[in-house]
């Protein structure tokens, strides 16, 4: 048995009796691993352990937006797409932050750099539309975000410092 198939087979013995366990057992086995994500093979692995079908396993971990199937950068950049944040200019943002990372969003609205150091995302709405245009990077809110702004912090994470 490999290590993460001890570890999950201990994550869901410490979940197996709760309520919502399978929910539980996916957020602690999503924050414990290499990349902030659910790999196929965990999946299997999580539904054997519990002895339910992968498709019950499956369609919980795409119901919900926190779950991710694909690696997850170390920094995770979100670009608001709602209408508030597109009429004050999100859209020249999400290009900018695409263009100075060199990537392309893949159908599911995610792109991930090859070097797994950034993720970029898109979201409906932050509900802080007052402040629009809204970016949230590492989970932190930065609001009336300006092109110069953008590079800026992008270029502050591209030398690994912090963006405050
Ligand atoms: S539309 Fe961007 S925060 Fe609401």
């Amino acid at each position: 048995m490999s290590d993460r198939h001890t570890a999950i087979q201990s994550i869901v013995d410490s979940h197996r009796t709760e309520r919502g366990a399978l929910l539980s057992i996916l957020e602690a086995v999503q924050r414990t691993s290499d990349h902030n994500y659910l790999s196929k093979e965990e999946l299997v692995l999580v539904a054997k352990a519990l002895q339910v079908p992968l498709s019950t396993v499956y369609s919980v971990a795409t119901f919900y937006a926190f779950f991710n199937l694909k690696p997850q950068g170390e920094h995770v950049i979100t670009v608001c797409r709602g209408t508030a944040c597109h009429t004050r200019g999100s859209k020249p943002l999400l290009l900018q932050v695409l263009k100075q990372l060199d990537l392309q969003l893949d159908e599911d609205g995610t792109a991930t750099t090859d070097d797994v150091r950034f993720s970029v995302h898109t979201v409906a709405c932050f509900g802080q539309c007052a402040m629009a245009p809204v970016i949230a990077i590492d989970s932190v809110i930065h609001s009336r975000v300006t092109e110069q702004k953008l590079t800026q912090m992008l270029q502050l994470l591209l030398e690994g410092k912090e963006v405050s």
